[in-house]
């Protein structure tokens, strides 16, 4: 052991020692030339300064006197050790072992100017070259003994608040009460969108028992504070919005009400209230047991005064006869704030196969965001006496429920008024026990945000029976048709229409018209005889079934399609789903399936040039009706087959899969279309597909969107449904006028949340939020 240590020393010896004679050499050259001689900028200086603080400063501190992780790189024991070397000398070490724990990992010029902040650091001053990082330059100055000599005693960084300014913040879900998801910033455009880098990392691993993949979020950016839920206890936290430094969290404690949580998982962010008085402003949101909460916006601490001590159970504020425990309701979705009247909807289990036709009702709740006391509630089915009543018939609205709004909701502060995007009643897919046309069940509803009365509603689907949810908040836009200017709101919806009104009366842009369409042959089933059909805007996805649409890359494939099926039932939209009745009859071919079409993702618009851009998937899936007396006293319950049951595991839909639509909403017209993602594995690794050209087929998956001032953002969905094959990691921008792809970047994981932006201290972000299965949800942000 001894010997071999002797032995160690001789070499690192004799390696000094030659190093020693070879930088001698040099400067004997060069009479004169050491570090004293001004070999670096005041430049140089500032970058390394930067740098050291991001890459080296955690092992060999910010001041450069050593932690446990570095020895000091100043004062004595460095300069003599270092004195009779060359700069040279120090370059190469630095670059092939630092960073430790990533040593080559900075270009030339970075460790010049990480030199540069080390040797001023010890005295060596500055001057009007710049160090350059050419191995003979470097070589030729000796380091020396500093003019100057600095101290090692522990001094305080300098503290510098930098003063915060706030170009831009995003203060509501959607960036603004419209739900546009648009933001006016611009310093990522066309030229530099290339130049896009991850500016910091957020993680929500540990947020619940068990991490999280699917993170759904949006987080709020107020005064440089970006507010989200993380986790599957929905964690709330508060973020700095430079860095990603978490500044509090708070987590609630659901106790028992946790087990009967209907959709465990972090939601899609919170609401932040301005309070009028400095400093007093809240974060509003609500639990998956369905509690809502206030916080101070400071500290995360509960209101006192809000509520009980900062809580409101939500069940005991909905009047219907249900167990606070047991009954399965809650909300994925923040609530939205309009003129101090906190407004939310709720969501429910899954509804293909409900236990039971008896439900908890969807109800609507406003509170009062200073005292956290009920003002009011909306019966989603309208009970004795109220209008609609009479379109459940066989007295169904005693029992039925759901009809909630899981989707945020949109509002118009300046009319006073909240717009719902309300669901599906209890059954999915089976409406046997609620006949009649169920309102407003499928309805968009203008409801009054003080009183909660209603001012108008128009119904999208009639007794639904295919769980067409209207999945997205409307978005407002301030539209002009013909000349005239039209205050308008806009649905976009599962079956791929996007239903315009005047959001003040309530009345069609453009025509709807009510058409005939196919009717069940499900025993106990009533189906409405018409549909609202929209004359405007053309449907932005395939809708209902023909031959053509079936997948035809090779005559051979579409032979074997039309096979397949020849066992289902299909025609055109609205054909309602059938028994299973195997082996001829395997159920509905429903396009666009459940899913959609557009889902929570919907569309962003631009208010600038009234543009609205929806995101969809093309998905064709079997669906069927089967009793299950065991499971359910409903008369039938539905099954959702695969999607992808075409020849070689294809869709049996020709592609796109999933794609973009920008619509004018000035004239209806559909401006542009393309696909959402580049051709999946799962289309070009088909061996029988080999040598045949295939356009590019996106894929159907739920596509967050952001628009700017010049672009448009688009990620490729979480692939976190099933086996449909959706979800990517590209996050790319695009010209929002043509729908070019301008640049593309890849996230550490899959976009499964929507995009949003802000600008501080002159700095635009992106932030959004990511995760795939096995990658736990993360915010990534990006800058230039
Ligand atoms: C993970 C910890 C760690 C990080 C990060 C790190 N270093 Fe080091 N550094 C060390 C340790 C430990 C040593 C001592 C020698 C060794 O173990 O390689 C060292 C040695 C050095 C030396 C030689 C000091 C001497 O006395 O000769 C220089 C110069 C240096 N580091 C510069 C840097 C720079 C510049 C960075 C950032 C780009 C950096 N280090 C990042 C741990 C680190």
């Amino acid at each position: 052991m001894k010997n071999r240590s002797l032995l160690v020393c001789t070499v690192v010896f004799n390696l000094l020692f030659c190093s020693c004679l070879k930088a001698q050499q040099h400067s004997a050259k060069k009479v004169g030339l050491t570090a004293n001689s001004g070999v670096f900028t005041k430049k140089q200086v500032e970058t390394g300064a930067i740098l050291f603080a991001t890459h080296c400063a955690a092992c060999h501190g910010r001041d450069l006197r050593g932690t446990e992780g570095g020895t000091a790189l100043i004062g004595d024991r460095f300069i003599t050790k270092w004195a009779g070397k060359s700069v040279g000398q120090l370059f190469d070490l630095t670059k092939s072992t630092m960073p430790k724990t990533n040593p080559h990992s900075l270009d030339n010029t970075a460790y010049s100017s990480l030199l540069a902040f080390i040797l001023n650091a010890n005295g060596f001053p500055n001057g009007d070259v710049a160090l350059s990082s050419k191995k003979e330059v470097l070589a030729a100055i000796s380091l020396g003994t500093p003019s100057s000599r600095v101290s090692m005693q522990f001094k305080p960084a300098a503290y510098n608040a930098k003063p915060t300014t706030i170009e831009a913040d995003w203060r509501q879900h959607r960036g603004d009460c419209a739900s546009s998801n648009y933001s006016s910033l611009e310093q990522i455009n066309k030229e530099n969108a290339k130049n896009l880098k991850i500016a910091w990392r957020w993680k929500t691993d540990n947020f619940g028992a068990s991490p999280e993949f699917y993170f759904k979020s949006t987080p709020l950016m107020v005064n440089g504070i970006l507010y989200t839920t993380a986790g599957l206890s929905r964690t709330v936290a508060a973020i700095d919005a430079e860095n990603g430094e978490t500044l509090w969290t708070f987590r609630f404690d659901e106790k028992e009400r946790k087990t009967y949580v209907p959709r465990q998982n972090s939601g899609r962010g919170v609401a932040y209230w301005a309070s009028p008085s400095i400093g007093k402003d809240r974060i509003i949101y609500i639990t998956p047991s369905f509690q809502l909460v206030a916080l101070d916006a400071k500290t995360g601490h509960l209101i006192p005064d809000f509520g009980d001590s900062g809580v409101v159970d939500l069940k005991k504020g909905l009047d219907q006869k249900i167990d606070p425990i047991t009954a399965t309701i809650g909300s994925t979705s923040p609530p939205i704030i309009v003129n101090d009247v906190i407004i939310m909807g709720a969501s429910f289990p899954v509804g293909l196969a409900p236990v039971s036709k008896k439900q908890v009702r969807g109800d609507i709740m406003g509170y009062d965001v200073k005292t956290g006391k009920k003002l009011w509630i909306f019966h989603t089915i309208p009970q004795q006496g109220e209008v609609g009543n009479e379109t459940w018939e066989k007295e169904s609205w005693t029992y039925t429920g759901n009809a909630g709004a899981w989707a945020p909701l949109t509002a118009d502060p300046e009319l006073g008024y909240v717009y719902l995007p309300l669901e599906a009643a209890t059954g999915d897919f089976y409406g046997g026990h609620r006949p009649g046309s169920n309102l407003f069940s499928q309805s968009l509803v203008c409801l009054d945000a003080k009183t909660g009365k209603r001012v108008w509603h128009y119904q999208l689907i009639h007794h639904d029976i295919w769980d067409y949810d209207l999945p997205a908040p409307p978005i407002l836009a301030n539209i002009t048709i013909d000349g005239k200017a039209i205050k308008a709101v806009v649905q976009v919806t599962k079956q791929a229409f996007a239903f315009v009104f005047d959001r003040v009366t309530g009345k069609p842009v453009w025509p709807i018209e009510e058409r005939p369409v196919p009717q069940s042959d499900v025993k106990g089933e009533w189906t409405s005889p018409t549909q609202p059909f929209p004359t405007k805007p053309a449907a932005f996805d395939r809708q209902g079934y023909s031959d053509d649409i079936l997948v035809d890359f090779t005559p051979e494939i579409k032979k074997a399609a039309l096979k397949i099926v020849s066992r289902y039932k299909k025609g055109p939209l609205y054909t309602p789903i059938s028994t299973y009745n195997p082996p001829n009859n395997l159920g509905t071919l429903m396009l666009p399936d459940a899913v959609g079409g557009a889902n929570w993702q919907g569309g962003v618009l631009d208010p600038e040039t009234g543009i609205l851009y929806v995101s969809s998937s093309t998905v064709i899936r079997p669906m069927s009706l089967e009793s299950a007396p065991n499971i359910s006293d409903m008369d039938y319950v539905a099954y959702m087959g695969n999607a992808r049951i075409g020849p070689y595991g294809l869709p049996l839909v020709k592609p796109p899969y999933g794609r973009i639509t920008a619509i004018d909403l000035n004239t209806g017209d559909h401006k542009w279309m393309v696909p959402n993602a580049d051709t999946p594995s799962w289309v070009k690794d088909v061996p029988a597909l080999k040598g045949i050209k295939i356009p590019r087929t996106g894929l159907p998956d739920r596509v967050g969107m952001l628009v700017t001032k010049t672009l448009l953002f688009a990620g490729e969905g979480a692939g976190l449904y099933g086996s449909d094959g959706g979800g990517g990691n590209k996050f790319r921008s695009y010209d929002k006028q043509t729908g070019k792809i301008i640049s593309e970047i890849e996230l550490p994981a899959n976009q499964a949340g929507l995009p949003m932006t802000y600008s501080i201290n002159g700095k635009q972000y992106i932030v959004v939020a990511v995760g795939a299965i096995g990658h736990p949800g993360e915010l990534v942000a990006l800058s230039l």
